[in-house]
Order: structure tokens, then C-alpha cells, then sequence
């Protein structure tokens, strides 16, 4: 084998080499035991003795001179290996951070747990009612019977009876939270404060201050002599706290079934400030329909009417919000429309 060749030859390898891969090919080539270098070496031997010391001293040199450069390239190969990693990696740690785009609440909610939060501080509990009822709580046990004239207040949405498992109740959206009150007086004991936030749903044309869905906030307040000056004077003191003590409001005789006598709070429109507009239509807007729990609904749930007498209520949470925030459309606020939800 030519020294000489061989050198040129492990030299220009060397030379092109793009990476540690081919570096370690190289060394194998020419440095392993098998090598080029290592077989020349072993070869000495068979030389006269004039030219092995002359032979073993030029391979012994291309040996160590291989070594060293691939060496060299090895820290090449591998410091930059090293760089480009680090470039990667490289975190400005100074830099602002991303800012994640963050939700809020819905006014909607935002209303409902003010209002939560003002019923709680004066005694009330809440509780919960299913969106999916029987005709028996939303009509029958509220004093409402079968085929009285009063049922066409509530547009309902009934619910398809199966054929093969017909209900003993049939089924329907809610249209009211009152089916809650009966619900409740059923499981618990009287005296009782309870308030009930939920959704309800009518089979009516829609316009500013209706829609199909909608929420109401039922209350109930039971025990021995209640009267209805508590009832006016605990909704009075409810809207002062949820508006300010400016909040205008009046009240109007009304007739629900579930209560004797039926009263309505009204409050001032505050889209138009009492003037009139397409919201309210006259000024005014009514907001919370109450009266005493009419001795009938007692008795339908167990309660002796001659022992307890309560008030309830039923308050529009939307119509509540809009006037919060002088919202002119009730279908904004089901309209998803972030350009309008953003603002709250
Ligand atoms: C009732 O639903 C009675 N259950 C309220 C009640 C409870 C009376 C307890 C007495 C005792 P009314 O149908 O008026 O009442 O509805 C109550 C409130 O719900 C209304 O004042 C209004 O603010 C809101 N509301 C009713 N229908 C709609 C609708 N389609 N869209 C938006 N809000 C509505």
C-alpha cells in the first residue's frame, strides 16, 4: 500500500466530510483495527529491515496526523451541533408575554348573581327546578286545572308522548319557574325562604321584550303572618339595591291562579326614561308579577293554608338585565353576537 496515496486519499475524505457521521466513517476507514493505517502498521514486519524503519516511522506519522485533524473536526462538528441547538432553544425571557384572550360573563349572569347575592343576604336559599316538566307541576299543582281558560296565559311547547311508554303526566318546556315552588314546598318543611333562577320557554311571536326562551327567577317565602305589606316592601327594597335609590317603579293588580290577591311591580323604562319606545311600549315595563300563595297550591303540597301563609314571585331576569343596562332588544342578548356581549 502507498503511503503516500493513502494520506492523499484519508485527506480529501476528511476534507469533504459534511458531519460526525462521516468523520466516524473516516476513522473507521483508516484508524480502527481493521483500518488502513492499522494494516500497514501490521505489515511492517514483512519488510527488510532498510525500509521498515523508514515505512513505520511515515505510517506512524500519517497515523497521529489523521488523528489529530479528525479530532479537530470532531469539536467542529460538534460546537456547532451545540450552536444550532442553542439557537433553537433560545427563549427571550424579557420579551412581553402573549396575551390570552380571556371570556367574561354573560350579562345575563352577571344580573342573576347580583340578584342572587341580594336574596341570600336577606335569608333565602336557592334551589333549582328541571327545564323539562309535567303538565302536573307546571299547571295542575299551581291551581291551574285542565281545560281552564287561564292555561292559554303560557304558550307551551308540549313534548311528544312515545307511543309505547305513555307518561302519567305529560311532558313540556316549562313555561314558568312557579312548577319549583310546589316542587319544593313537597320536600321541604315550612318556614321557608327560597329563590329559584332558571330558564323557561314560550310558543310565542317574538318581539323586543319577548323571545321563546327566556329566564325567570321564581321566590317563595313562607311562614305564620305574612302578609302582603311584607311582599311590597321586601320587592321595594329588592329594586333599590339591584338599580340605586332612584328606581322608579309602581305597582297594578294582576290575576295569576297560584296567588290571591295578584299583584305586578312595574319599573320607569330605562331605554326611553319613561317617555315611551319600542321596548316597553308605554313607559313602563312590568318586572316582577307576585301575590299570597293561594290556599289551593297549600294544599296541593301538604301545608295546612290555615297555619302558613306566604308571598311569591316570579321576576323576567332578562327584562331585569335589559333595564340594567338599557339593552333596547331582548333578542341581543341571545344573538351570540360578541360585538354586543363584549361590552359588558
Ligand atoms: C309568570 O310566569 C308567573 N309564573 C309569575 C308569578 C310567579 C306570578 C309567582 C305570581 C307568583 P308572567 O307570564 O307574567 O308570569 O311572566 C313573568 C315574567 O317573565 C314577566 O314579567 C316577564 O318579565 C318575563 N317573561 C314572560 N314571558 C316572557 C318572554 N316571552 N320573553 C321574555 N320575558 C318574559
Amino acid at each position: 500500500m502507498n503511503i503516500n496515496l493513502v494520506k492523499k486519499e484519508a485527506l480529501d475524505e476528511i476534507d469533504k466530510a459534511k458531519n460526525l457521521k462521516d468523520i466516524e466513517q473516516i476513522f473507521k476507514k483508516y484508524l480502527s483495527k481493521k483500518g488502513k493505517i492499522t494494516l500497514i502498521l501490521r505489515t511492517l514486519k514483512n519488510l527488510p529491515e532498510n525500509k521498515k524503519a523508514l515505512m513505520g516511522k511515515k505510517a506512524n506519522e500519517l497515523k497521529n496526523l489523521l488523528k489529530k485533524v479528525l479530532e479537530e473536526k470532531n469539536i467542529q462538528f460538534s460546537t456547532k451541533g451545540q450552536k444550532d441547538g442553542l439557537v433553537k432553544k433560545w427563549i427571550d425571557v424579557t420579551a412581553p408575554g402573549i396575551k390570552t384572550p380571556q371570556g367574561h360573563l354573560h350579562p345575563i349572569t352577571q344580573v342573576k348573581q347580583q340578584i342572587e347575592e341580594i336574596f341570600q343576604s336577606m335569608g333565602f336559599s336557592i334551589s333549582e327546578g328541571p327545564e323539562i316538566e309535567t303538565e302536573y307541576y307546571n299547571f295542575d299543582a299551581l291551581n291551574v286545572p285542565k281545560d281552564h281558560p287561564a292555561r292559554d296565559m303560557w304558550d307551551t311547547f308540549w313534548i311528544k308522548e312515545i307511543k309505547s311508554s305513555p307518561q302519567r303526566s305529560k311532558l313540556l318546556l316549562r313555561t314558568h319557574t312557579s312548577p319549583v315552588q310546589a316542587r319544593y314546598m313537597e320536600t321541604h318543611n315550612p318556614p321557608l325562604r327560597v329563590i329559584v333562577p332558571g330558564r323557561c320557554f314560550r310558543y310565542e311571536a317574538t318581539d323586543a321584550s319577548h323571545d321563546v326562551q327566556f329566564h325567570q327567577i321564581e321566590g317563595l317565602m313562607v311562614d305564620k303572618n305574612i302578609s302582603l305589606a311584607n311582599l311590597k316592601g321586601l320587592l321595594e327594597h329588592f329594586m333599590k339595591r339591584l338599580y340605586g335609590e332612584s328606581v322608579v317603579t309602581r305597582w297594578q293588580p294582576s290575576y295569576f291562579p297560584f296567588v290571591e290577591p295578584g299583584l305586578e311591580l312595574l319599573m320607569r323604562c330605562e331605554v326611553c326614561k319613561g317617555k315611551g319606545c319600542s321596548t316597553c311600549g308605554n313607559g313602563w315595563i312590568e318586572v316582577i308579577p307576585c301575590g299570597m300563595v293561594h290556599p289551593n297550591v297549600f294544599k296541593a303540597v301538604g301545608y295546612n293554608p290555615k297555619n302558613w301563609q306566604g308571598f311569591a314571585f316570579g321576576m323576567g331576569l332578562d327584562r331585569l338585565t335589559m333595564m340594567k343596562y338599557k339593552i333596547n332588544d331582548i333578542r341581543l342578548l341571545y344573538s351570540g353576537d360578541l360585538r354586543f356581549l363584549n361590552q359588558f
